[in-house]
């Protein structure tokens, strides 16, 4: 079988920056709090007339010219999103179209802050049964706008941001080596957005009663979260025979730091072996791994044969782990 090997990275964070000493002046929160309980300093907030596509094509165009690749050779479009243009039609469908990925079949896939590694396992799955070549896998959030400004509890983690993969099936042993996909969905209601849908349709009532901002239960969040991203972790290295003294660097969501230090002490990993980025991005969900991954590539911090992990959690509950050979 072919292997879905990542031939170029791109990323796009919007210029407005947000920091903490800002947020002092919106809700009753403080510097010092923000910095201790989540390591985050600032994070990006997406332009009025910036859309979550915008951000993806941006980061996808960077991806597309580091691969060499046209758009037209595109076979899928995979944007992993929970913040999307419209509830539909998907964000991928608009993403094809600004791009001209004119080959492509595109769609969106909903997995909240696991939502760029159940992209790329799901383009991988094409690509490695011969049925596509090349895809182009996205995440890409702007959670400014479903966030509630005026809750200190959750307004202060989230940023917006894109980051995108090109996957091209190749022979050989470069590449996603294995993915490890699980969900809970017991625990839908720790972390979610009510409103709109079939539960909550859209009325003036439920603005009122903020249904479209995002629901968080931080504390028990916190504790699955930790517990999960280690195990998957641990199952990605063990389905290869490997042990984390194999790994390069291990690309966690970038949920914040409190959480990423505890995966890291459970896995006994060395500091340098988790990239993070969290400081200065915040929590951008789906788009946290793709543009952590972009980041370091762009530095030169990836060579050829190094095994990475990347490891995420988010609303479902659902979590997953790819390892690959880079
Ligand atoms: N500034 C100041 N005080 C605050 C703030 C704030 N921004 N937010 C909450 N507080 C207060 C609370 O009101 C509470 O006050 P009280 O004791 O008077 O009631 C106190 O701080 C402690 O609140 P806790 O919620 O217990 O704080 P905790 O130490 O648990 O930290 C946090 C909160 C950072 C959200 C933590 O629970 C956490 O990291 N959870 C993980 C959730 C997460 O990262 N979610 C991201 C999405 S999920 C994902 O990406 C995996």
């Amino acid at each position: 079988m072919k292997k879905a090997r990542i031939i170029g990275t791109g990323s796009y964070l919007p210029e407005k920056v947000l920091t903490n000493y800002d947020l002092e002046k919106m809700v009753a929160t403080s510097n010092e709090w923000i910095s201790a309980r989540t390591g985050i300093v600032e994070r990006r907030i997406a332009a009025e007339n910036e859309m979550t596509s915008d951000l993806a094509v941006k980061a996808a165009n960077r991806a597309l010219e580091m691969a060499g690749v046209s758009a037209a050779e595109i076979d899928l479009v995979v944007v992993g999103t929970i913040t999307g243009d419209f509830p539909w039609p998907s964000t991928a469908c608009i993403v094809q179209d600004k791009i001209g990925a004119i080959n492509a079949a595109a769609w969106d896939v909903s997995a909240a802050c696991s939502g760029f590694v159940y992209a790329l396992t799901s383009a991988a799955q094409y690509l490695q049964n011969g049925t596509a070549k090349r895809a182009l896998v996205i995440g890409a959030e702007v959670l400014s706008r479903i966030i509630d400004w005026e809750d200190r509890n959750t307004c202060i983690l989230f940023g917006d941001g894109a980051g995108a993969v090109v996957l091209e099936a190749q022979e050989g042993e470069h590449g996603i080596l294995s993915s490890h996909l699980h969900s809970d969905g017991s625990y839908w209601d720790l972390l979610y957005q009510p409103g709109f849908g079939s539960r909550y349709p859209a009325s003036v009532a439920g603005i009122k009663e903020r249904l479209p901002f995002l629901h968080m239960a931080g504390n028990e969040v916190f504790k699955v979260a930790v517990r999960s991203m280690h195990d998957v972790a641990v199952e990605a290295l063990e389905a290869n025979n490997m042990t984390v003294k194999d790994v390069k660097l291990l690309f966690p969501h970038q949920a914040n730091q409190r959480i990423l230090d505890a995966v890291l002490k459970r896995l006994k990993l060395r500091v340098d072996q988790m990239y993070v980025n969290v400081d200065m991005c915040g929590n951008t969900s789906g788009a946290s791994i793709p543009i952590a991954l972009d980041e370091a590539n762009r530095k030169g911090l990836l060579n050829a044969d190094d095994i990475l992990v990347f490891d995420a959690f988010g609303g479902g509950f659902t979590w997953g782990a790819c390892l690959l050979r880079w």
